[in-house]
């Protein structure tokens, strides 16, 4: 084989890779409302700052004839970019792909992400769509579960780990993203239960719906899951560009400055008379701290808030 051949080879295998579990499962993905796990990752990310590994990673398991149905990349979308010039490490679940689920090379691929987030000290950021443990590859798949959380825990108050849920996300899918720092789920396409209302069903009796048991909503109002309800994913990618704004890269570093030009020395009258002489009277918190923070560009990060304006 020439060289030229090898490219062309090389070529024709990323374009592959790139159309995930294929077409026909992309367009219904559309027709859901929805990106697809690389769309994802271009609206989130600086142009062309991209970097993909793995692209060409496949399952192996053998089980009830899976050798036979391979996609490259197996389901999950791994790799390193910048948002505002700042690294972040990403992995995008593919919901064309076995319906996003986790099987053992989707687990190592995650892993990896993580262990270098944590090595160079940068953000994770996981977009979920998952169906959960892929039930073909039984406790292997649990098992690189087990490694994820692991991850999340080492990761825990060392990097900014960020979630977003943009689909049906059941099982094993959701304790890993419970996990971290910032979760935001979008309205009316985003779930996370543990077991869906057929289980809940068949095990408890009761007739729930899955908007009711996990949609974004029931975790942003009750649960307290969710920090951010989102209406649409491309508003949730650019509420995580934002996020980031607000954030140091890890543990040992400081946020990032911004130029600020309220008055150092600005004296808030408002404040003398905010607080009533009457004890029993309230009053709004949030005034008091708008007044003090600069130039009043407070964001509350909160489970009941209905929607984050961007
Ligand atoms: C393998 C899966 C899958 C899974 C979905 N698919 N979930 N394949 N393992 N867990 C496949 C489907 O077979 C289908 O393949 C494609 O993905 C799309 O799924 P649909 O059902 O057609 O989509 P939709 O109607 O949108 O429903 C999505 C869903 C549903 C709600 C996620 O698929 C579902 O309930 N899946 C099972 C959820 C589940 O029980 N997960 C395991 C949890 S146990 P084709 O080829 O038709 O496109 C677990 C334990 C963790 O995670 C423990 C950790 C320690």
């Amino acid at each position: 084989m020439s060289n030229q051949d090898k490219i062309q080879k090389l070529i024709d295998l990323r374009t592959e890779a790139k159309l995930g579990g294929g077409q026909k499962r992309i367009d219904a993905q559309h027709a859901k409302g929805k990106m697809t796990a690389r769309e994802r990752i271009e609206v989130l990310l600086d142009d062309g700052s991209f970097e993909e590994f793995d692209m060409f990673v496949t399952h192996r398991c053998t089980n009830f004839g899976m050798e036979k149905q391979k996609f490259m990349g197996d389901g999950v979308v791994t790799g390193h970019g910048t948002i505002d010039g700042r690294i972040v490490y990403v992995f995008s679940q593919d919901f064309t792909v076995f319906g996003g689920s986790l099987s053992e090379t989707f687990a190592q691929k995650i892993c990896k992400v993580m262990d270098m987030a944590m090595k160079a000290g940068a953000p994770v950021i996981g977009i979920n769509d998952s169906g959960g443990a892929r039930i073909q590859e039984g406790v292997t798949s649990l098992a690189g579960y087990a490694e994820i959380f692991q991850r999340n825990i080492m990761a825990s108050g060392v990097v900014p780990q960020i979630s977003a849920i943009f689909g049906p996300c059941a099982g094993g899918a959701v304790y890993s993203p419970a996990l971290t720092d910032f979760i935001m789920m979008t309205e009316e396409s985003s779930y996370m239960f543990v077991t869906g209302p057929k289980v809940v069903k068949t095990v408890t009796g009761e007739d729930i719906t899955t908007e009711d048991l996990g949609g974004a909503e029931v975790h942003a109002t009750r649960s307290g899951v969710s920090h951010f309800l989102l209406e649409n994913e491309e508003e949730g990618l650019l509420l995580i560009r934002k996020l980031m704004s607000y954030l140091p890269q890890n543990n040992l570093e400081e946020p990032p400055l911004v130029e600020c030009l309220d008055p150092i020395d600005r004296i808030e009258e408002s404040l003398n008379t905010i607080i009533p002489d009457n004890a029993n009277q309230p009053y709004d918190m949030k005034e008091v701290i708008y007044t003090m923070v600069d130039e009043a560009n407070f964001w509350k990060f909160t489970a009941i808030m209905p929607r984050i304006l961007l």
